[in-house]
């Protein structure tokens, strides 16, 4: 089938025929040139560009600068998957003006086709303020990385029966208000599923198992790219930090023995230029 652009039907209408969503996020101009040529359905500019891109502890210290200048790095790159905007911490808990406000700005100054935020109940008055000015919103439940500090560390949630229920209670919460996709991240399978089957939207999970209507990884999670112990749910599909060593020391071995550059890596000049060139350094004083 011919690659088409994902529209947030394309996305539904795949949930509804029981297609498996893919999501992968993507923080620059090449990785999304690759998300795209790999047709994946969504590219997520996830705030977890502060630890595997920036090298921070959490996602915390990004700001919507930051986002902004990602997003529009990645908007550059892509031509068909959908792209959606996480909304760093503090840019939207506080006031609902204030998450339209950012919202705008992913949308309009970074490129985004949506906005992903953090949390459930707590955070519908943001989320029914962002939708009404016109912008997807795509929720998040479950280990929500901004709360961290809340949790006591990356911590797996829902696995208490009230918990997991309270989850689905604000899933179907913000389904009702119009969300149009929902992450759900670490909690277990069975909570997930359930979750899954009472919603129509899709659910895209990440350590939440196979009943998930899609999935997504971190990218440099995926490739193999991460200086941090990894997650239980990656599954790593290459190597390149590997790749990337090896390349890169065979690079500084050439250079350090004259093989590199080589004559072809160079460019020619004209002989009678390069003649009258020489005749001129004979000249120098
Ligand atoms: O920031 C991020 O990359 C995310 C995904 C893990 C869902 O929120």
């Amino acid at each position: 089938m011919a690659h088409k652009k994902v529209t947030i039907l394309t996305i539904q209408n795949k949930k509804n025929r029981r297609e498996p969503l893919v999501m992968v996020t993507a923080y620059d101009y090449a990785a999304a040139h690759l998300a795209d040529a790999a047709e994946v359905d969504m590219v997520l500019v996830g705030d977890s560009l502060g630890m595997v891109m920036l090298g921070h502890d959490t996602t915390l210290p990004v700001t919507m600068d930051i986002m902004v200048h990602h997003c529009q790095a990645v908007a550059r790159g892509l031509q068909y998957a959908f792209l959606i905007a996480d909304m760093p911490f503090g840019s939207y808990e506080a006031d609902p003006k204030e998450a339209v406000h950012n919202a705008v700005r992913l949308m309009r100054d970074g490129g985004g086709e949506a906005v992903k935020l953090e949390g459930g109940r707590e955070m519908l008055p943001a989320i029914q303020a962002i939708l009404a000015a016109g912008i997807p919103v795509m929720a998040h439940l479950g280990l929500t990385p901004q709360s961290v500090s809340k949790f006591g560390g990356f911590r797996v949630q829902g696995k208490t029966a009230p918990a997991a229920y309270r989850m689905l209670e604000d899933a179907l919460l913000l389904q009702e208000a119009g969300c149009f996709a929902l992450v759900l991240e670490a909690i277990p399978a069975e909570v997930a599923a359930a979750i899954t089957q009472r919603l129509t939207i899709p659910t895209i999970g990440i350590g939440a198992g196979a009943g998930c209507a899609g999935q997504v990884l971190v990218y440099h999670d995926l490739l193999g790219l991460t200086f941090r112990p990894y997650a239980k749910f990656v599954r790593q599909y290459a190597d390149l930090r590997t790749t990337i060593t090896d390349a890169l020391t065979t690079y500084r071995d050439e250079v350090r023995s004259g093989q590199f550059p080589a004559p072809e890596h160079t460019y020619p000049m004209d002989e009678a230029e390069l003649a009258q060139f020489r005749t001129l350094l004979e000249q120098q004083p």
